[in-house]
């Protein structure tokens, strides 16, 4: 399957993490259905893939004395799982992982990318993994209340997660004035993805025909990799690029280099 640019790319710009749900509104069979299809179609690497889960999928978010439980009420969940023997498959995740979520935000169906709080064994007792796999993160999938609760503007608040820190702060290589016309808007579509406490640790060097994503340096990784952030990034940016007619490839890269995009 290829990127459905025409599909996804409006859901770069709406997207936002979602955690609370509505118990009373389940997701419509043939729904559930595009989400799979798009799980199973979507693997431009063998190395990631997502799975649905609809079997009690609470279960995975009830992590921390149950009374945490940020995650409310998700109708069904997204597991992210990648072979870890692959060296780039942080990357290969987040790409892959994203696509599934841009696809359901334009099926207007609730994610939110959870790699922190979430219980891998409830995941395992449902879906087989094999033995080097991992689940790298999960994401909640249903109708997120009409409303955010306090708790979910709490800590919408606490990710900080509106802010993003400006295209300035984040190139480097050639100056705008030498870019094609088109990459502006796919690296401000690179720059609102996702992250990791809304960390943004990409960093972009703009060449003639090509962008590289690296990941900032100085700063540690903690329990979630920089470049499964920036792998989301990488979708965003090529689905953006393809939505101006521009069709590039990317080369994935060694540390702190995350992948370089090429077009012609
Ligand atoms: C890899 C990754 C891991 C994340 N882990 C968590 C998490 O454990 N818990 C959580 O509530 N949000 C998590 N988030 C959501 C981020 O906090 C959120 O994407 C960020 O604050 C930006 O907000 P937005 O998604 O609404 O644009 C994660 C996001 C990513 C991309």
């Amino acid at each position: 399957m290829e990127i459905d640019h025409q599909r996804w790319y409006q859901g770069l710009g709406i997207r936002l993490s979602r955690r609370q749900y509505d118990p009373l509104i389940p997701i419509p069979a043939e729904n559930l259905s595009i989400v799979k299809t798009t799980c199973a179609d979507f693997r431009p690497f063998p190395e990631a893939r997502v799975e649905v889960i609809t079997d009690s999928p609470g279960r995975i978010f009830d992590f921390i004395l149950g009374s945490y439980g940020v995650i409310r009420n998700p109708y069904a969940a997204l597991a992210f799982i990648g072979d870890m023997r692959q060296p780039h498959v942080q990357e290969a995740v987040g790409y892959t992982g994203e696509a599934v979520v841009l696809e359901a935000t334009a099926l207007n169906l609730g994610t939110c990318w959870v790699a922190g709080f979430f219980s891998p064994a409830a995941v395992t007792h449902r879906v087989k993994l094999a033995p080097y796999e991992r689940v790298l993160a999960v994401s909640p999938l249903g109708y997120p209340l009409a409303e955010k609760t306090l708790a979910e503007k709490a800590l919408t608040g606490f990710a900080n997660s509106r802010k993003r820190k400006p295209l300035t702060e984040l190139i480097s290589g050639l100056s705008e004035e030498q870019w094609p016309i088109w990459l502006k808007s796919a690296l401000e579509a690179a720059r609102i993805a996702p992250s990791a406490t809304n960390r943004q640790p990409w960093r972009f060097f703009i060449e003639e025909k090509a962008v590289t994503i690296s990941t900032d340096i100085g700063k540690l990784d903690f329990k979630v990799s920089k470049r499964l952030d920036c792998g989301i990034a990488m979708l965003h940016l090529e689905v953006a690029a393809l939505y101006s007619g521009i069709h590039g490839r990317w080369e994935l890269q060694d540390s702190p280099q995350v992948a370089r995009f090429s077009y012609a």
